[in-house]
């Protein structure tokens, strides 16, 4: 693996320069966090099936029309991607009220939210991710108002394209986070991962639980088999590599 110097160590994956200044390599690691990283554990395999679901769940956008970060996947935790500056902005976005939107505002637990919520928060742990609106982006100079627009836009895209991908996986979407960043010559795509660490995933019969929110409740013996479960329902035999 052609992995240089670690240019970035978050809270579950590490990312390495390359030999081609225009691409990195990311590395899923096992550990998983909850509270801006105040609770971390370590599970093993996590790192390769978020790793895989991801380049999956990528690789399904990109035939859709979505440009993503993703080139190849060489080990089943590494993902070789295209280098871009990341945007420090997390794109939520909710077809169904849960969460902290239940617990801040008068919004009951289930309901529909249609056309979905797309919210954006500052990514910053020093902050705890504030949520921002667009006069704050301009504000403080992360985004331009086009710019704005276009992570909107991509994520509704995305939020249409994965609705569909994981109801015929018997799941149902519920909410979850994007985020995007800048190649070198300026275009917008989708980065970092998208996996059962920042989705809701529901069961579409059960409505149970098959995402992080097992971890953040405390049912840590319950995540490993969701994560499993979402693994088994969205890669094909002949894809599976874990
Ligand atoms: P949200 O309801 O705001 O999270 P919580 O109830 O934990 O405060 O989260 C909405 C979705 O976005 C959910 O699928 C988790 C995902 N998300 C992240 O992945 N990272 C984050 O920092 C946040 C705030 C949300």
């Amino acid at each position: 693996m052609d992995k240089k110097e670690l240019i970035n160590c978050g809270k579950v994956k590490s990312v390495y320069t390359t030999s081609n200044d225009d691409e990195v390599i990311i590395e899923f690691r096992d550990d998983i966090t909850a509270g801006d990283g105040e609770r971390k554990e370590v599970m093993s395999k996590k790192g390769s099936y978020n790793a895989v679901i991801s380049s999956k769940i990528f690789k399904v956008l990109e035939d859709e029309g979505v440009e993503t970060q993703f080139i190849d996947l060489p080990e089943t935790n590494v993902m070789l991607a295209k280098k871009l500056e990341m945007i420090p902005i997390e794109v939520i976005v909710r077809n169904i009220a849960t969460g902290s939107l239940v617990r801040k505002y008068p919004i009951s637990e289930g309901t529909k939210l249609n056309p979905p919520i797309v919210q954006m928060d500052f990514k910053d742990d020093e902050y705890h991710d504030p949520m921002l609106n667009d006069s704050l982006i301009k504000a403080l100079g992360i985004a331009s108002q086009e710019e704005i627009d276009i992570l909107t836009s991509k994520a509704l895209k995305i939020n249409e394209i994965l609705t569909e991908f994981f109801a015929d996986a018997g799941i149902i979407l519920v909410d979850f986070k994007v985020e995007f960043g800048k190649d070198s010559e300026g275009n917008i795509l989708l980065g970092d991962e998208i996996s059962p660490d920042g989705c809701r995933l529901w069961d579409s019969e059960t409505l149970e639980m098959l995402d992080k929110e097992l971890f953040r409740k405390g049912k840590d013996s319950e995540v490993m088999d969701a994560y499993v479960e979402v693994y088994n329902r969205i890669i094909p035999d002949d894809e599976k590599v874990i």
